[in-house]
């Protein structure tokens, strides 16, 4: 039995990224320069058109800008759910906002519409989804509850680069969607994000609060008035990050197939596993399959099995109410309150091949 380890994440950083970050070295701009305008344009043109798209150092950079764009401020709500990497809800706290925790579904793991609809009310403003694992969430009723309400639907889709909904990549539906490429995701910067914007009219506020507050294309053509209007912050991008995304994007196509081809053999080889769910995908709702997550009985028991067998498994986030800093833990989340102690994710990652998902698979099946 082949018994090398087989690990949860492994970055994955082209050949030719690497090349032209070094490139980037021997130039004017290290920091921000032409490249993250260049990144910006590609991202538009084959992810996010029409939506605007604006580079910054990080998917919670990306986030706490459309907190801040969205308008949310001192003593508002904003829906968000409760299962999600904690970077999605801490940005609303700097804005001295409260994270309102809404229940997800087990089926997807993602924002349950039905919750989101008995938590709105007048003092929210902005609903927050995330689309776990890479799974688009439920973009048409979110939207259409944000509507009714008239306040923005904000798109965490820090690890669903390349997914689908309804046939639209993410990233050109939602109000505002924050993409992260930090070191494991589908496309690495080492660290970096993306925000897209669907009113163009706030690409250059973006743009100036993620530098400072101010204009910097009026300041390098010595057009600024040199007044600062708002808060700003440091949250540009790099050149040499942009480089790398610009070389990651050239073979996103080929990277996504791999994952999926990765997600079915796991689809394929769970199939009729007593004890195991596959959170899936369907046409509708088309993940980027950065994570393979299962619910399980007796989790520990499983993971002590792979982990006998040289697999790492893990629950990578946690529900967040179980922070101190979000203020204990809430009684209206049944469904995140069913799967808590269910749901384990299974390695995917560039390095990983098929065969390595059957080894996986047949651990699991051997029992635990
Ligand atoms: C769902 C989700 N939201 C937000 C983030 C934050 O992104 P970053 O680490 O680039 O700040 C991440 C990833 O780390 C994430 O997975």
């Amino acid at each position: 039995m082949n018994n090398e380890k087989i690990v949860l994440f492994y970055p994955h950083v082209p050949e030719a990224a690497r090349e032209e970050a070094r490139k980037i070295l021997d130039t004017r701009w290290i920091g921000q320069g032409p490249k993250v305008d260049e990144f910006e344009n590609v991202w538009f043109d084959q992810i996010s058109h029409p939506n605007k798209a604006v580079a910054v150092g990080s998917g919670t950079d990306a986030l706490h800008l459309a907190y801040i764009l969205a308008g949310v401020g001192k003593g508002d709500e904003v829906i968000t759910p409760v299962f999600t990497c904690t970077a999605t809800n801490t940005p609303i706290f700097y804005q001295g906002a409260k994270p309102v925790f809404a229940d997800i579904k087990p089926e997807s793991l993602n924002i349950d519409v039905k919750s989101v609809e008995k938590l709105v009310n007048e003092r929210t403003k902005a609903i927050v989804c995330v689309d776990y694992g890479g799974l688009p969430a439920d973009l048409d009723e979110l939207q259409a509850i944000a509507d009714k309400w008239h306040i923005p639907l904000i798109e965490d889709a820090c690890q669903a680069h390349g997914a689908m909904y309804k046939g639209r990549y993410v990233g050109s539906i939602s109000d505002f969607t924050a993409f992260s490429f930090q070191a494991i995701k589908i496309i690495t910067t080492c660290d970096g994000g993306m925000l897209t914007l669907k009113n163009s009219e706030l690409e250059d506020k973006a743009k100036r609060i993620r530098w400072f507050g101010i204009d910097r294309q009026a300041k390098i053509a010595d057009r600024w008035k040199n007044d600062i209007i708002e808060v700003g912050y440091k949250y540009q991008m790099t050149d040499i990050s942009a480089a790398m995304g610009l070389e990651a994007m050239k073979i996103l196509p080929q990277t996504l197939a791999h994952h999926r081809e990765l997600f079915e053999a796991y689809r394929e080889g769970l199939r009729g596993i007593p004890g195991i769910t596959f959170i899936g995908d369907d046409d509708d709702h088309r993940s980027s399959c950065w994570l393979c997550t299962v619910l399980v009985e007796r989790r520990e028991d499983l993971k002590k099995k792979l982990a006998e067998n040289g697999i790492e498994s893990n629950q990578v986030h946690y529900r967040n109410d179980m922070y101190t800093v979000f203020g204990g833990r809430v009684s209206h989340c049944p469904n995140m309150d069913k799967i808590e102690s269910k749901y384990l994710v299974l390695p995917i990652h560039y390095f990983l091949q098929v065969e390595d998902i059957k080894r996986i698979c047949a651990v699991i099946k051997s029992g635990w």
